[in-house]
C-alpha cells in the first residue's frame, strides 16, 4: 500500500471518528468505536486494540478486533510493555527480532504500539496494532495513530473505573 493511500486512510478514519465520537466521554465506547473504524479501514492489521493499564505496571486487554489476545501483559514484557514503560511508540517491523516480544498470535510478524493519554495527561492504555506482514507499518502509520491517539484524549476521561488513574 502507498504511502498517499495510507495517508487518505487515517484522513478518512480521523474525519469518521471526530463526527461519531463528538459527545462521548465514556473510554470503553471511545476505545471500541476506534479499534472498530481502524480495523475495518486497515487491511494490513491482523489485531486492533487497547491494553489498558489497570495497576501501576499492569496492562489488561480492552476492547479490540480480532482473534484472542493475552489478558495482561506487565509494564516489564513484550512490545506493549515497552510503550508503556517508556511512554512512546513502538514501530516492530520484524516481531522476532524484538527481544521479549509476546507471541499471542503465532502468524503475528509486524507491529506499532502507541501510548494512549487521558485529558489529564495520564497514561491509561497503550492501542496495540499487530500484521501478519513483515514491516506493514511506517511513518505513515505512527503519524496516523498518534493523531487518532490525540483525537481519543477528550473522550477517556468520563468513567474512571476503566483504568487504573494514581
Ligand atoms: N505482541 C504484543 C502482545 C499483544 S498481542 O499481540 C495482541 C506484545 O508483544 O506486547
Amino acid at each position: 500500500m502507498n504511502g498517499d493511500t495510507k495517508k487518505e486512510i487515517y484522513r478518512e478514519a480521523l474525519r469518521e471518528l471526530d463526527a461519531v465520537l463528538a459527545d462521548v466521554d465514556d473510554p470503553i465506547t471511545a476505545m471500541a468505536t476506534c479499534a472498530s473504524v481502524l480495523h475495518q479501514k486497515l487491511p494490513y492489521a491482523s489485531w486492533t486494540g487497547f491494553y489498558r493499564v489497570v495497576a501501576p505496571r499492569l496492562l489488561r486487554v480492552g476492547p479490540y478486533q480480532g482473534p484472542l489476545g493475552c489478558l495482561e501483559i506487565s509494564f516489564d514484557r513484550g512490545v506493549c510493555g515497552a510503550a508503556a514503560r517508556q511512554r512512546a511508540t513502538q514501530l516492530v517491523p520484524d516481531v522476532h527480532a524484538f527481544a521479549g516480544h509476546i507471541a499471542c498470535d503465532a502468524a503475528a510478524r509486524s507491529e506499532i504500539v502507541i501510548p494512549i493519554y487521558d485529558p489529564r495527561g495520564e497514561l491509561v492504555a497503550v492501542l496495540d496494532l499487530d500484521s501478519h506482514q513483515p514491516a506493514a507499518f511506517d511513518d505513515d502509520d505512527r503519524e496516523g495513530l498518534e493523531r487518532i491517539a490525540e483525537r481519543l484524549r477528550p473522550s477517556l476521561g468520563g468513567d474512571r473505573a476503566a483504568f487504573y488513574i494514581p
